[in-house]
Formats: structure tokens, sequence, C-alpha cells
């Protein structure tokens, strides 16, 4: 007897609540501050995660300022979907936009934060945007530990 293929990116049930806000697709088609192949970043953090639920992977990097304690400037990368891309993409803006986010802001800031500026993520998606929340928190967690440069 064949077994039914289960189909996860369209199904039956998809709906509206599948699409994508315009916002959500530039950042996936134009990701912004995407770690480029040979690119040598002053990474001051670094933080690495992957996600149980799909099994991608999250590569965040950041610089900070060591007199403002703000984040100047943040690379990414990932093996990830268009969620995991849009999410990062949006989050890099938030954390150098207005001479950088403090990294006390920075340890706080919410996956829901960043799905608001993004106009709404499909709710199976919510687990993409938790995967660069997490990779952050690893690299400010590592810019603490080690306090300087990585690479
Ligand atoms: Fe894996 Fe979105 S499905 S990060």
């Amino acid at each position: 007897m064949k077994k039914k293929a289960i189909i996860d990116v369209v199904g039956g049930n998809c709906g509206p609540s599948w699409a994508y806000s315009d916002v959500v697709k530039d950042h996936f088609f134009n990701p912004r501050n995407v770690l480029q192949d040979g690119e040598a970043f002053p990474a001051d953090g670094s933080g690495v995660v992957g996600s149980p639920a799909c099994g991608d992977v999250m590569l965040v990097l950041i610089a900070v300022d060591p007199a403002t304690q703000r984040i100047r400037a943040c690379r990414w990368r990932t093996f990830g979907c268009a969620s995991a891309i849009a999410s990062t993409s949006m989050m890099s803006i938030m954390l150098t936009e207005d001479s950088g986010m403090p990294l006390s802001r920075a340890e706080r800031l919410k996956p829901e934060e960043i799905i608001e500026r993004l106009g709404g993520l499909p709710d199976r998606k919510f687990h993409c945007s938790v995967l660069s929340h997490y990779a952050l928190r690893d690299a400010i967690r590592d810019y603490r530990t080690h306090g300087g440069r990585v690479s």
C-alpha cells in the first residue's frame, strides 16, 4: 500500500495564513548584512545555533563598540528557509540602526519584535525567527565571555 505524502509547505489547509508580507519577500530576495564569501568581518562575538524543529543552522556575528557597548555591525549566514533569512536580515537592521542597539537591549530582543517589523510571519514559521534570536544571544554571550575579537 502506498503511503500518502505529507507536504509541509503547501497543504490543503494553507489559505491566507501562509501569505508572506511584502517586507518578508523583500528581505528574502534582498537580504541585508549577509556574510560574504571570504569577507574578513571583525567579529567580537559569534553565535551558532541549530533548530530542533527543522534542522536548519544559523550563524550570527556581531561587532561591538567597546566604549558605548552598542552593536556597530552584524553579519549572518544560514542554512535556513525564507522566513529565517528574512527574520535575520531584519534583525541585523534592527541591531545596527540608530547608532547601534545597546547590548543590554539586544539581549532582551524578542522574536515577536522582529516579526512585527516584518509585517507578520505564518504561525508555523515562528521557530524560524527564534533561530536568529538564539544565535544573537549566543553571540552576545560569546562577546561577554571572551570580550574581544573572534576572527
Ligand atoms: Fe528551518 Fe525555517 S524551516 S528555519
